[in-house]
């Protein structure tokens, strides 16, 4: 099978890396060449365009940042989807909206190309250690076919029913997690402006039965002052944004998505885009 990997950022060149650990032969693309050169010391072929990089490959992984971009990359003129080959599977690992993985699904079925939504859960560590979770909607059939590819960048995959399914539930965990940071933040500050210890706080607060477990690791970044970026806090507002606008789709209300959302613009806009999502809390500690 010949394996192409579109899009190498923070999680695109760790999974990629994944992959060549296991001999895959792998040919990646990336629109600025800088992450390309340590996967291309380490056996991969780098591609200078998109046409080249998907016209042989059986299986096209991509993971960029937005649906936006995916769209460009995929869907437009001169797109990837035109120059694969009938019959290649398209696994996109972006976190995008479930509409938009309908329409990539609809357009890909145009060209012939299996389309599967095959976004994850972890980050940097996680993908770095082939520990993500794949959460995967399509073809049970084109699944088991790229599945041995999934394991060689994971601990776990996840089947979640037709596309769009994986694209759901990746969505619910975003909007769980910004929320929960949010949550965490304010708590600690209240918790100082009462005069409890800062330290105290880090250490009890995310051991509590109504903390979510992830605030442990957060705690650690908060103690630090180091924000260092694992998940961008600005693809952490562009999840928020994807939830509130399918929550519209489906005449759902979602309050408090849409405030925290509102958060994480602000924040965004103050230049912490690309500061890790925790540095919501410097954020509001700065009482910007
Ligand atoms: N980081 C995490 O912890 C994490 C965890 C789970 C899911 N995700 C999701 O995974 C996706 C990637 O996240 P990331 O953290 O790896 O983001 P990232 O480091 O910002 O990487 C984004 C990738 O998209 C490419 N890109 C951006 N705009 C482009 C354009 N106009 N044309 C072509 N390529 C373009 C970038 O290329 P350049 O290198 O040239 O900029 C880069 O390869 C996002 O959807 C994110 O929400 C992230």
């Amino acid at each position: 099978m010949k394996i192409t990997f579109i899009g190498l950022g923070i999680m695109g060149s760790r999974m990629a890396a994944n992959l060549l650990k296991s001999d895959v032969a792998l040919t990646v693309y990336n629109r600025s060449e800088e992450p390309t050169k340590l996967l291309e010391q380490g056996g991969a072929k780098v591609a200078a365009t998109i046409p080249e990089a998907v016209a042989d490959a059986d299986i096209v992984f991509s993971m960029l940042s937005t649906p936006e971009v995916v769209r460009t990359v995929f869907l437009g003129e001169n797109g990837a989807l035109m120059q694969m080959k009938k019959g290649a599977i398209w696994a996109d690992c972006t976190t995008v909206n479930p509409s938009f993985s309908m329409e990539a699904k609809v357009m890909a079925d145009q060209y012939g190309i299996h389309f599967l939504d095959t976004p994850v859960a972890g980050t940097k560590p996680h993908a770095e250690n082939a520990e993500l979770v794949f959460f995967v909607g399509g073809n049970a059939e084109k699944l088991i076919s790229i599945q041995a590819y999934l394991d060689m960048m994971s601990k776990k995959v996840m089947h979640l029913g037709e596309v769009s399914k994986g694209a759901s539930f990746k969505m619910l965990v975003n909007v769980m997690l910004a929320q929960s940071m949010l949550i965490f933040s304010e708590t600690v500050l209240l918790g100082e402006k009462m005069g409890l210890d800062k330290d105290f706080l880090l250490n009890a607060l995310p051991n509590l039965v109504v903390s979510a477990p992830f605030t442990k690791f957060k705690a650690e970044m908060i103690r630090a002052n180091d924000y260092s970026v694992q998940f961008p806090l600005e693809w952490m507002y562009k999840d928020l944004h994807l939830a509130t606008t399918t929550a519209y789709e489906h005449q759902q209300p979602l309050y408090l998505a849409n405030l925290t959302k509102e958060v994480f613009a602000a924040a965004t806009q103050n230049g912490m885009g690309r500061l890790d999502f925790a540095a919501i809390h410097q954020y509001l500690e700065e009482g910007k």
